[in-house]
Parts: structure tokens; sequence; C-alpha cells
């Protein structure tokens, strides 16, 4: 397979890591994660994670990039390129994945957008100064009735999403992801170094690793499964478009492992700095939080502290800065098949694709505005359009493109090809090959059939 043009390569390998880390670490690590460890339990439920990532993560991650980095095209071209035979059936797996990332972005793009009027009302005071639990909640539910001001956000989010996919790979991409997660780690470590200092970090860090057996279901298992997909951006071929933009010399293994752990470590350090503000704030039972933990009982806790006003600004800043490196490798998902398979320009494709991505997640902003897609009005097998969204494509989806990944890698690929993607770069050789195809081909599928039949409710 011939390489890309150099426009359309990343400038180094380092770009590449950072662009992938900046997909991964997004809303999933920072605002969803927290609130659902806390929900199931604590440190069982991050150790069930853990175990997910090690065994379904890191070698997704691998494969997905090895069959860009292979194809050297976006995702519905290169599982064509690549099999061995039914070439345009395994195409399909390619076309769910662009279908899957337009959907997630649709509703993706409304949350960072809450996150920047957050950002907005903690600047200009528009945040309740009470100590009382119920002001922060009607903030949250004025915002989610507030149908303009959710959409105005999501058009900005889109907007600026645009803007850098628009740039291309190397300008576009990679130099502002870079920008981004400088700031982002930079955030998080003064946060996290502002935690430190308060009595309750300590409680926080129990509650993290030690266990909660009581908390923990079964539905906890496939939460952990699904985030775990959701969390390392996998199962749609975001990875596997970022792998494409790859030059051959360059390893997927070893980007694979430092991206997860990266994503996994900033996960943690989110719950340390999530907790321990919130119990400093007097609140006890963190799993009372929900989706609302960051956005009202993170508030309303961080009140006590010195600056707190100035602290939850950055709070809101780092949200976004995280969700947009996100946004931008859902969009590009899209935009490198418009381009590849369609032979647009890319920035017609760009527009095209935003253009219908903003329309999308219109309904999403609606969802919770009376009479339209809640409160006895439409709803579609019960549930509100964003509510219908997220756990088609987060939960079902991303699984089923998995899955599909998984069997491309067993059944479609040439072996030979395969294994010289990473015997090639020297990545540990022959023997850590077998490992990763065993992995891959074996254990990830029976684990990802085994989460399905469990929410279908077959046993
Ligand atoms: N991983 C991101 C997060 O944790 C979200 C994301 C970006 C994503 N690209 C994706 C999720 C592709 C699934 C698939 O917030």
């Amino acid at each position: 397979m011939e390489e890309r043009k150099a426009s359309s390569q990343w400038g180094s390998r380092l770009g590449f890591m950072v662009a992938a880390l900046g997909s991964a670490l997004g809303l999933g690590s920072l605002w969803r994660f927290p609130y659902i460890a806390a929900e199931n339990g604590g440190g069982l439920f991050v150790l069930v994670y853990l175990i997910f990532i090690v065994l379904l993560g890191v070698p997704l991650m691998a494969a997905e990039m090895a069959i860009g980095r292979s194809s050297q095209s976006s995702p519905v071209r290169a599982y064509g390129t690549l099999a061995t035979k039914h070439k345009r059936a395994w195409q399909s797996i390619g076309a769910l994945g662009v279908i899957t990332g337009v959907l997630i972005l649709s509703y993706y793009s409304v949350v960072a957008g809450w996150s920047l009027d957050y950002f907005r009302l903690s600047l200009t005071g528009g945040l309740p100064t009470s100590n009382d639990i119920d002001a922060f909640k009607g903030v949250f539910g004025e915002l989610l009735k507030s149908p303009g001001t959710l959409l105005f956000w999501h058009v900005v989010v889109m907007l600026c999403t645009a803007w850098v996919v628009g740039r291309g790979v190397k300008g576009g991409i990679e130099q502002v992801t870079e920008w981004l997660m400088a700031i982002l780690f930079l955030i998080l470590i003064v946060l996290l170094g502002y935690s430190m200092t308060l009595p309750t970090f300590i409680d926080s860090v129990k509650f993290v690793f030690g266990f909660h057996a009581e908390d923990f279901t079964s539905e906890s298992v496939l939460e952990a499964a699904g985030h775990a997909f959701f969390t390392l951006s996998l199962g749609m071929g975001a990875m596997l478009t970022y792998g494409s933009y790859l030059d051959k010399r360059s390893g997927v293994l070893s980007t694979a492992v430092l991206v997860s752990v990266m994503d996994t470590v900033a996960s943690l350090v989110a719950c340390l700095v999530v907790f321990p503000v919130t119990l400093n704030g007097g609140i006890t039972e963190l799993k009372e939080g929900g989706p609302g933990l960051v956005f009202n009982t993170l508030p309303l806790s961080a009140q006590a502290l010195p600056f707190g006003g100035v602290w939850i600004s950055v709070v809101f800043a780092l949200l976004f800065v995280a969700a947009l490196a996100s946004t931008v490798s859902l969009l590009e998902v899209p935009v490198s098949v418009l381009i590849d398979s369609f032979g647009l320009a890319r920035r017609k494709a760009t527009a095209l694709a935003a253009g219908v991505i903003t329309l999308l997640g219109t309904p999403a902003a609606l969802s919770w505005t009376p009479g339209f897609f809640s409160d006895g009005m439409t709803k579609i097998f019960g549930k509100s359009w964003f509510d219908l969204v997220d756990s088609l494509s987060a939960n079902w989806f991303l699984s089923l493109g998995a899955l599909g990944t998984c069997l491309f890698i067993a059944f479609a690929m040439d072996r030979k090809q395969l294994a010289a993607e990473f015997v090639r770069n020297h990545e540990g050789g022959r023997k850590l090959f077998q490992l990763w195809f065993l992995t891959t081909t074996v254990v990830s599928p029976i684990i990802i059939v085994v989460v399905f039949l469990k929410t279908l409710n077959v046993f």
C-alpha cells in the first residue's frame, strides 16, 4: 500500500501519540468516569475497568491502528483493501463506524456545550452562592430546558471542531491537539496539587482503591466494558483513521499501550480531583452525584474553598479543552471517508460532515424541552432522542464495531501482512505478536459476546 502524501501525515511520531491521546482523553475520562466509578462502588469497579483496558482496550487500539497504517486509508476503504476476500462485506464495519461516529459526535457536542455554558456562568457570577444543592440542580435543569442556549453552544463546539479539522492533519489536528493536551495536563496537575492539600484527599484515595462490593452488580461489569471502549475511542474507526496518517516506520503497539496508560491515569486523577473537593464540601455519598456530579455537586462543594470560583472556572475550561480534542477525532472519521472514498476536498468534506452532524445534534439539544422529545411527547422506545442515540451508539454500535474488527483480524486479513506490521518495527517480535493476536481474536470477542448476551438478558 502506498503511503499517504506528507501533507496528510503526522509531522512526528510524538504528534501521532498526542493526537491519539487527545482523542481518548475527553469527557469520558473527566466527567463520566468519576460518577460511574462512584455509582458502582469505587475500587472493585476500577479494578474490573483496568482489566478491561488491558484485555480489550490495548489490543483493540493496536488492531485499529495497525489496520489504518497498513492500509493507509480511511475506515471504509481500509477494510475493503485489506480483506483477502468478501471485500464489500467487510467494508460494512467501516461504514458502521462512520455512522456511529456521526451519532456520537452529534450529542457529545451538546454535552461539550454544557461545559462552555458553565464556564460562562462561573465567570459572570451566574452560579448560585447558596449552600443548597437544589439551587445548583435548578441551574442545571434550567440549562437543559433552554433549547436556544444548548443549540448555541452546540454550534460553537461544532464550529471550533470544523475549524481544526478543516486545517488538515499536520497543521490542524496535530498542532492544535498538542496545544490542547499541554494545557490539559498543566491544569490537571495544578488541580491535583490543590486537591492533595485537602484533608479529604486520603479518604478519596481509599474510595478509589478500596472495595465497596455492595454497590458492584453485574450491570457494573457491562458498564466497565462499555466505558473501556468509549474512553479509548475504540469501535468506530477513530484510531484506525489516525493510524492511517502514520508512516510505515513507526510502531503502533507501544503507542496503544502509552495512550491507554495515560488515559487511565488521567481518569484516576479526575477522581482524585473531584472526590476530595466534593467530600470536603460535606457531601459524603459520592454515588448520589450521578451525571450531575461534576456539574452540580462539584461547584457546590468548591464554594467552600479559597478561590473556589476561580477553581470552578478552571475545571470547566479543562472539560472543554479535553472535549475539543475528542470531537476533532470524531469529525475526522467521516471527513476522511468523504475525502478518500468520494474524492471531496478537505474543506468541502469538513463543511458537509459538520453541517449534517450539527443538524443531527439539534434533536439531542431539544431532548429536555418540554413537549418536544420529553414529557409525554415524542419518545422513541420510551426514551428521549438524547438517551436513545447515546445508548444505541455508545453501548451497542461501539461493541458491534469492536467485535467486527476482532473478526476482521481473525478471518479477513492476511496473517503475514499483519505480523509484518508488528515485527517490522521490532516491537517485541513474534512472541508479542502472537500474544496480541490471541487476545484480539479469542479473548476480546468472547468478552464482547458475553457482555452482549448479558445485556440482552439471555442469562
Ligand atoms: N474517548 C473520548 C472520551 O473519552 C470520546 C471519543 C472520541 C470517542 N472519539 C471517540 C468515543 C470514538 C468513541 C469512539 O471522551
